[in-house]
């Protein structure tokens, strides 16, 4: 392996007992270029071109009083398959909070578990007092990777290859973007939305596989919401209002408090993708909230969508976590949450729901080809948490045809990330590629990245190739592929 060490960041992190500043979730502060990586076990199939992006919540200062994981800067990992051969970089997403903080020389903004008054600078999104860290979810669009952050923010872009910085968007709207952004492989076109605390409250938009924006149009709620995630068919974007949000009268105080309001019925809005405010569609459905989806797609009068239902939402404290963090612990916890892979239709005609579980297993993080998104789809994939952790160990595939499923579970010390599905070059079908995921090994202090064939579902890994740092744990992946970056391709933003 061949490591050029491109920046290694100053930091004032002091080590303590903080349950996710230590083993799979400790900072990494090193920038790196590598090439030549080792082959552990197996080898680099010829058949896998492209490149595995993925977004990583990884503080460099030491928090203004309490630590949320989802507080922790943007770092942007890159793994590029091409001719049996492999190559990695990593990246701090250079947002215009870190780099405040680093001239600083320590943290400036309070967390999402302190009080906003804490923090020394104005904020961004939806929190209103949040660095816009830019370390939630990425995507690639217009042949740029692009970073965003669940409380939403501008959106940062990368070369997804060299992971140079190229800056904001010129389309962000005023309330920023989402994490979730989707794109669709079959048009090259992006779909987003964004929340905030002032009415309309939402907004969902369109930008085209050229980078232009074309769409941009309010979805009115009746107060702030937090949404996650959003989906899409062919011709429809799926928008969603769930009854967990902040507590208004307490929000009012300026106090962030989330509720579970159990009698009020979940709210799908369904808009034609170029449609206008009028044109929504409002579904009622049971009470629940939705942190991913998985697919969706329209089969007769129905739309389809697969998710991830959550039985309870608002979950009892975690016991046993360290003091002032219980509850932090319980909200990471998708056992407390009861996340069940979910299937629900909602029937345009006569605008009635129906919705039905499809495993009883506590499942979440879901994954799918991408190529057979907004298509009626044969396989997914969930990632299987370790209990009471926000962290991976496994993954489900599932046949939604036969409702078969198969499960590998990784050794004892082996840590997952989300795993996008990389099709063969030449795939034959639906299932014909790879799983790709990061993995960091408490065992041996490393981290290698594995590919699973998702044909020998169960034999696990056919591939593990060493990197060249362990990485802090983190969240959100995607797959492009080399042929769609190539000019001319749908995720190229280039004439052929
Ligand atoms: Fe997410």
């Amino acid at each position: 392996m061949t490591t050029e060490i491109v920046n290694t960041l100053t930091s004032d992190l002091v080590p303590g007992d903080h349950p996710y500043l230590q083993g799979a979730w400790t900072p990494l502060l090193e920038e790196v270029n590598a090439t030549e990586l080792k082959v552990l076990e197996g080898s680099i199939p010829l058949d896998i071109d492209g490149v595995y992006l993925r977004n990583t919540e990884n503080p460099v200062f030491q928090a203004k009083g309490k630590y949320h994981p989802f507080d922790g800067d943007g770092m942007l990992h890159m793994a590029a398959f091409k001719s049996g051969k492999v190559s990695y970089r990593n990246r701090f997403v250079q947002t215009k909070g870190l780099q405040a903080e680093l001239e600083a020389g320590r943290a400036l903004w309070a967390g999402l578990m302190e009080d906003p008054a804490l923090s020394e600078r104005a904020g961004w999104g939806a929190h209103g007092s949040l660095k816009d860290s830019s370390s939630t979810d990425v995507v690639v669009h217009a042949g740029r990777a692009l970073t965003t952050f669940y409380q939403c923010g501008e959106g940062y872009r990368l070369d997804p290859l060299s992971l140079e910085h190229e800056g904001i968007p010129p389309w962000s709207p005023l309330d920023g973007i989402s994490a979730h952004c989707k794109v669709d492989e079959h048009t090259g076109e992006m779909l987003f939305f964004n929340y905030s605390k002032h009415a309309p409250y939402m907004h969902y938009g369109v930008v085209d596989k050229h980078d232009k924006l074309v769409h941009y149009v309010p979805i009115p709620l009746p107060g702030p919401r937090l949404p996650h995630d959003m989906a899409f068919t062919e011709n429809y974007a799926i928008l969603n209002d769930f009854p967990l949000y902040w507590d208004p009268e307490l929000l009012a105080q300026g106090k962030h408090v989330v509720r579970f309001y159990k009698d009020t019925p979940s709210r799908i809005a369904i808009i034609p993708r170029r449609g206008q405010t009028q044109d929504i569609r409002w579904f009622e459905a049971a009470p629940t909230f939705v942190l991913h989806w998985l697919n969706a797609y329209e089969e007769g009068d129905e739309i389809v969508l697969d998710g991830y239902f959550q039985d309870n939402p608002m979950p009892r404290n975690y016991e046993g976590a360290p003091a002032g963090y219980e509850r932090m612990m319980s909200y990471l916890d998708q056992k407390k949450m009861g996340c069940h892979l979910h299937r629900w239709r909602f029937n345009l005609k006569t605008g009635q729901t129906t919705e039905k579980r499809l495993d009883d297993r506590i499942l979440e993080f879901g994954m799918f080809n991408q190529r057979y998104a907004t298509r009626p789809y044969r396989y997914a994939y969930s990632a299987v948490q370790v209990p009471g952790w926000f962290l991976f160990n496994g993954y489900v595939k599932h046949d939604l045809q036969t409702g078969q499923s198969w499960a590998i579970q990784l050794p004892e010390g082996q840590y997952a990330s989300e795993a996008p599905f990389a099709p063969r070059t030449n795939a034959q079908d639906e299932d014909d590629g790879y799983l790709v995921s990061f993995i960091t090994n408490e065992n041996t202090q490393r981290s290698e990245i594995i590919l699973i064939d998702s044909k020998k579902f169960e034999a696990g890994p056919v591939c593990r190739i060493e990197l060249p740092h362990k990485l802090c744990s983190g969240t959100h992946a995607c797959w492009a592929s080399g042929a769609d970056m190539q000019p001319g391709g749908l995720l190229s933003g280039q004439p052929a």
